[in-house]
């Protein structure tokens, strides 16, 4: 399948439904994580060209450990509870950081990062499989009707959970 270059729509209902039509080409019938999250993490990367970093956290043991991603390198592993992505998995809930460095504990990997968003990747009964990240170099990039739509359209990766 050959990638089509794709407009988005600023209008966010819109533009969440074309990004959940995109990642399901990469997740109907594709059971293998790897495959399914690294294109994920470039499907999601194209639609926020505003964004440097877009990429998975997945749970081993107490960590979490990096997975496919979109931008520099970045730490690998990160404890329950640690950054924003380790509050996101042990609070159960989303992160919208709207200034990074005003986060006690915040994980600095890409110096340029100002805002940041981490949403939890959920299996059917609830629990935590890993957590989709997105940094930016804009400051309050991330949104609420963002946190919303990320949440609904990472529910598609669930076949890989
Ligand atoms: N900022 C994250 C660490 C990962 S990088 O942003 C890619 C955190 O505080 O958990």
């Amino acid at each position: 399948m050959s990638y089509i270059e794709i407009t988005y729509p600023r209008e966010k209902k819109a533009f969440y439904a074309l990004l959940g039509e995109q990642l399901a080409l990469y997740t109907d019938g594709e059971t293998d994580r790897t495959a399914v999250l690294s294109n994920a993490s470039s499907v999601i990367a194209q639609a926020f060209p505003e964004a440097n970093w877009v990429g998975f956290y997945l749970v081993s043991g107490e960590e979490l450990v990096v997975g496919p991603f979109q931008g520099k390198p970045a730490v690998s592993r990160i404890a329950y509870g640690k950054g924003v992505c380790g509050t996101a998995w042990k609070e159960d809930k989303s992160q919208v950081v709207e200034e990074v460095s005003s986060f006690p504990g915040h994980i600095a990997c890409d110096c340029s990062s100002r805002s940041e968003i981490v949403i939890p990747l959920k299996k059917a009964d609830g629990s935590i499989w890993g957590v989709l990240d997105m940094d930016s170099v804009e400051y309050a990039y991330f949104t609420e009707e963002d946190r919303v739509g990320l949440e609904e359209v990472v529910k598609l990766l669930e076949c890989v959970s």
